[in-house]
């Protein structure tokens, strides 16, 4: 959209085809100078039609060295970029270029990047607490995104579209974890009181959306945090606020993506949010507990068009994470739950089996979702495993580590006090790892439980 880049030879093929597409849908005319080398391109609607996407080595090794684990360890990740010495690559792993080299090598043409290192990051919960203090946005624009848009622009990766995934689990946080809620926090007030998270967001959107092929899509959630109506479009207007700060514009955001590291299933079939039981409706249930949406591909595609209206692009696509959102296995049922009330209505039919939805740390039960695909759905530019199956999202116990995060009680199979769960049981595996480290036990129960079955 904002610049073009330039197809090269190896891209003869798809960048004519392309080219005749955006000639007959757009009416537009693509430059085209004789050769294809020096052809240039707007960035394509759907960065994952017909695109071969980067397989992580790292992620792969890790998942076929598992029983069992080979049936999906050719599956394109996400490769989190969570602190500044992932650019370079710290010890022995992989840096960027190191990423952006073995995606030429694979002759892939999508490869899929977390940007996640906000200062202050995390800050209604402690598993992921991040490198940078709340005040530290200088050291997040000069340390962390310049020196990552100056090797996304190397000319060298320009025939690789780039995906970017903005700073998860931020700007909802401005929302619903401030002022007078109960589920406020001092570090989400300080947040949105020195605005950090919104300039951070607007700032990696404006640099990285300089490089002609990147695609910025920006973490919008998922329904059981922003599906409620107080935070719905109050979300929408906080990401068009972070998407027009720090020189950013709407033409910097390709789209967003939802359910990312979260477990929300993607269709409850067994009921809709439109049924009743004995006059009562299926938002009137614990589960749902008025919320407008029961599962995350209603909600994305109602979200997309909230963000349109607030003044996002009309062709904005989403992602959606499926990597974890699967709930297959033996405890998926098999039908509608019975009509007595209401909530054995949903409980019983409902396919996602957390105790309570706000649960968020390495569930129990949980198992693959959707392989990745484009274009699955109106709206959805793909389903995609951002959070690369297996590694934890926090350590049920306190462990030192040198990561600077925290220990979240929420990780913790025996706590039960966090009003953002309504003080349920947190619904987390024992034994866990720090969050990003290699949790086996929990792979091999995405594997046993995963919906497609493997
Ligand atoms: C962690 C990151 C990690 C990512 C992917 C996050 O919860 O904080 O360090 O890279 O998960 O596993």
């Amino acid at each position: 959209m904002k610049r073009t880049h330039t197809q090269h030879r190896r891209r003869r093929t798809l960048g004519a085809a392309l080219c005749a597409l955006a000639v007959t849908a757009g009416g537009g005319v693509i430059a085209a100078t004789g050769t294809a080398s020096a052809q240039a391109a707007e960035r394509v609607d759907n960065p994952y039609v017909g695109a071969k996407q980067y397989v992580n080595p790292e992620w792969s090794a890790k998942a076929a060295a598992e029983p069992g684990g080979g049936a999906v360890a050719g599956e394109p990740t996400g490769v989190w970029l969570d602190r500044i010495a992932a650019i370079e690559g710290a010890g022995d792993t992989m840096g960027l270029r190191d990423h952006l080299d073995t995606a030429l090598q694979q002759d892939a043409d999508v490869i899929q990047l977390v940007i996640y290192n906000l200062p202050g990051r995390d800050c209604a919960a402690l598993a992921s607490n991040g490198e940078l203090g709340p005040t530290e946005i200088g050291r997040y624009k000069t340390e962390y995104i310049d020196p990552i848009a100056r090797i996304l622009d190397d000319a060298k990766y320009e025939d690789l579209r780039i995906v970017t995934t903005v700073e998860i689990d931020s700007l909802p946080n401005l929302v619903t974890n401030t002022g007078g809620r109960a589920t406020a926090t001092p570090e989400c007030d300080t947040m949105l009181a020195n605005g950090n998270y919104v300039k951070g967001v607007g700032y990696a959107l404006n640099k990285l959306g300089d490089v002609g092929n990147v695609y910025n899509y920006v973490d919008a959630g998922h329904h059981g945090w922003i599906g409620w109506d107080d935070n719905f479009a109050t979300s929408a207007r906080v990401f068009h606020q972070a998407a027009t700060a720090e020189g950013s514009t709407v033409d910097d955001v390709h789209g967003f993506i939802t359910n990312t590291a979260n477990y929300s299933a993607l269709k409850e079939e067994n009921f809709t949010i439109n049924d009743s039981v004995g006059g009562r409706s299926v938002r009137e249930s614990q589960w749902v507990d008025w919320n407008r949406y029961t599962d995350t591909l209603s909600f994305t595609q109602a979200f997309r068009r909230q963000l349109v209206s607030t003044g996002f692009n009309s062709d904005i696509g989403m992602l959606i994470d499926t990597s974890r959102n699967g709930w297959g296995g033996s405890e998926r049922p098999s039908g509608p739950g019975p009509q007595t009330n209401v909530d054995s209505y949903v409980d019983e039919g409902r396919y996602d089996r957390r105790i309570h939805i706000g649960n968020w740390c390495n569930q129990s039960g949980a198992g693959l979702g959707e392989r990745p695909q484009a274009a699955p759905e109106s709206g959805i530019d793909a389903y995609v495993w951002m959070k690369p199956p297996g590694e934890s999202d926090g350590s049920s116990k306190e462990i030192p580590n040198p990561d600077g995060k925290g220990f979240d009680r929420m990780c913790d199979p025996t706590y039960n006090g966090n009003p953002r769960n309504g003080y349920n049981p947190s619904g987390a595996l024992p034994d866990a790892p720090i969050s990003g480290h290699w949790f086996s036990a929990q792979f091999q129960e995405l594997l046993k439980n995963a919906h497609p079955a493997l």
